[in-house]
């Protein structure tokens, strides 16, 4: 009996706990003194809880200002972007050295910057580095889009992107590093309005399995139970929950509700109750 007491006690002391993660990504929204007011409401309201981390995504702008009003116990900051140069002539640029010590996260490689934008892998991959480098966290965003998905290519698509992404990452970096799965035909910014769909938490937990699948494959079992897997695309109060019980999915990346302080505390609370579970 003893033995088999002591057994259970080292596999969970083996086993990755893996804080779960929400990130509000308000894209291009929101000015300044918005932004601030909205922080100053969310702040009144959202709870700070052990297991799960909240993360506020705001417009560059706004990362100062908004670093000053919070408490980092309640809430942490991401860059929506970030250039992978530490500094020189790259007008309108902001880059990793810059944003050290000022953001924890940093989104890297969105759907958003890599359609509209035309960010290629070896871009990202020097986005992902200079993060790295600068302390700060890359959420690393894959996903593919509708068309892929009808050709039956969503496994490559992750595998190339994954790959693409975290080359030159090495096993240590790799424990710094969130991958978020964002289907970008659920994405909920209106560039898809005619394909929109939504995932099945099957479907998410298929990507998310290839998704640990291959870094497991790169960086062995240890990494690939450690990292961290984010759902992304048009999630709210009343889906986040059948996400974020999926097998392999630690947290969520939200757009649209994360602008909306009711919707967004109530997904920051199912992170919460789905882990108590
Ligand atoms: P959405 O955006 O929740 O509005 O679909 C998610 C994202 O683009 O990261």
């Amino acid at each position: 009996m003893e033995k088999y007491g002591k057994l259970v006690i080292e596999s969970i002391s083996e086993m990755p706990s893996r804080k779960k993660l929400i990130v509000g990504n308000w894209k291009m929204n929101l000015t300044i003194h918005e932004a601030s007011v909205y922080v100053h409401h969310l702040a009144q309201k959202v709870q700070v809880h052990r297991d799960v981390e909240v993360v506020l995504a705001p417009t560059m702008l706004a990362l100062q200002p908004v670093s000053l009003q919070i408490e980092r116990r309640q809430f942490k900051l991401a860059a929506q972007n970030l250039y992978w140069r530490d500094h020189g002539a790259y007008t309108g640029e902001v880059s990793a050295s810059q944003l050290r010590g000022l953001v924890d996260y940093a989104i890297v490689g969105h759907s958003e910057r890599r359609h509209i934008f035309h960010e290629h892998h070896k871009e990202i991959r020097s986005k992902v580095q200079a993060a790295l480098r600068n302390n700060i966290k890359p959420i690393l965003c894959i996903g593919e889009t509708a068309h892929e998905r009808a050709s039956g290519e969503t496994k490559d698509v992750l595998h190339d992107q994954l790959l693409g992404g975290l080359a030159n990452v090495t096993s240590d970096e790799m424990s710094e590093v969130v991958v978020a799965y964002e289907p970008v035909w659920a994405l909920s910014n209106g560039a898809n309005f005619h394909d929109h769909k939504m995932p099945t938490p099957d479907d998410v937990k298929r990507a998310a399995s290839a998704i640990r699948g291959q870094i497991k494959h790169l960086y062995g079992e240890k990494a690939s139970e450690a990292v961290r897997v984010l759902y992304g695309g048009s999630t709210n109060a009343s889906n986040a929950s059948s996400f974020l019980a999926v097998d392999g999915i630690d947290g969520l990346l939200v757009g649209g509700a994360s602008l909306n302080q009711h919707e967004f505390i109530s997904i920051v609370e199912s992170a919460h109750e789905v882990d108590d579970k």
